[in-house]
């Protein structure tokens, strides 16, 4: 289907568990990349227990694109999320490693689309938006890009300048129905339409506010019956509403392209 970006404004909303939860409740094949410049590996670090030692994955993939074979890469690269249909590409070790990365970025970010026509959709986590070696051409050229916010007043007030700019921005490019808002807690206290309005971003999927099941995908921890908890059962809607958006916009763009032929 797509490349789906996650990143956050301000505050640590929950990208990492929500990019952990819908990779492993995704329908198809996914691949998890970990493109947070912060670095550190959270999802090795949390999810997998620090039980695996970090790989230079993302040093690997730049040695493999400068002799051109990075598609080929990528496979051998990824780590395979015990019993799941989830492969994950490690993030940098440390920050300073980041900004050697820029130029990475746009050829993965190919490479991930392309991830397509073998039935794999790509989950980005960005991390936190305006960092030092972010992964700027998946935030904007992502199928679809998602700032994750809480619903409380300082969530919104903290996004509320970086929403107004990125959607100049995606507007400028003809993009603008490839962003969109995540919102983690829909009504506390404020909902899905009055986070919308403030923002003037449409809120594409909610994720239930559920603080027994996220350790679940941020830190690895067990909890049992959370298959049917409402965490999980948000992110599986997720899916639904997301795969609407980039259908949308994959079949408005198709319409375009007929009229301009
Ligand atoms: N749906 C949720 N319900 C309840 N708590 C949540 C939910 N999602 C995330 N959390 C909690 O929020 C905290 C931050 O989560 P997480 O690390 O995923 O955020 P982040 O946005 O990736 O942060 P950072 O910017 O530091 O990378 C964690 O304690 C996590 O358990
Ligand atoms: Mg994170």
């Amino acid at each position: 289907m797509a490349v789906i970006a996650l990143c956050s404004a301000s505050g640590s909303p929950g990208v990492t568990t929500t990019a952990v939860g819908l990779a492993l409740s995704w329908t198809r094949p996914s691949v998890l990349v970990e493109a947070d410049p912060t670095g550190g590996s959270p999802i090795l670090a949390g999810y997998l227990r620090a039980q695996v030692s970090p790989p230079d994955a993302m040093t690997e993939l730049s040695i493999a694109q400068q002799q051109g074979r990075l598609r080929d890469e990528i496979p051998q690269t990824v780590l395979p999320l015990p019993d799941s249909k989830v492969s994950l590409l490690p993030g940098v070790r440390s920050h300073v490693q980041g900004s050697s990365l820029i130029g990475l970025w746009d050829e993965l970010l190919a490479a991930l689309k392309g991830l397509d026509s073998t039935g794999q959709d790509a989950i980005v986590d960005l991390g936190r938006l305006g960092l030092a070696g972010a992964a700027t051409p998946v935030l904007y050229g992502a199928d679809l890009t998602l700032v994750v916010c809480r619903s409380d007043v300082v969530s919104l007030s903290g996004a509320r300048s970086w929403l107004a700019t990125l959607r100049a921005e995606f507007e400028e490019f003809g993009a603008g129905t490839s962003l969109g808002l995540l919102l983690v807690g829909p009504g506390q206290p404020y909902s899905a339409k009055e986070v919308s309005s403030v923002l003037g971003v449409p809120v594409v999927a909610t994720i239930a506010w559920d603080p027994k099941t996220a350790p679940v995908f941020r830190d690895g921890e067990r909890v049992r019956k959370f298959e049917s908890s409402t965490l999980v059962r948000s992110l599986r809607a997720a899916q639904e509403s997301m795969t609407d958006v980039v259908k949308a916009n994959a079949a408005a763009l198709n319409d375009m392209r007929g009229e301009t032929r």
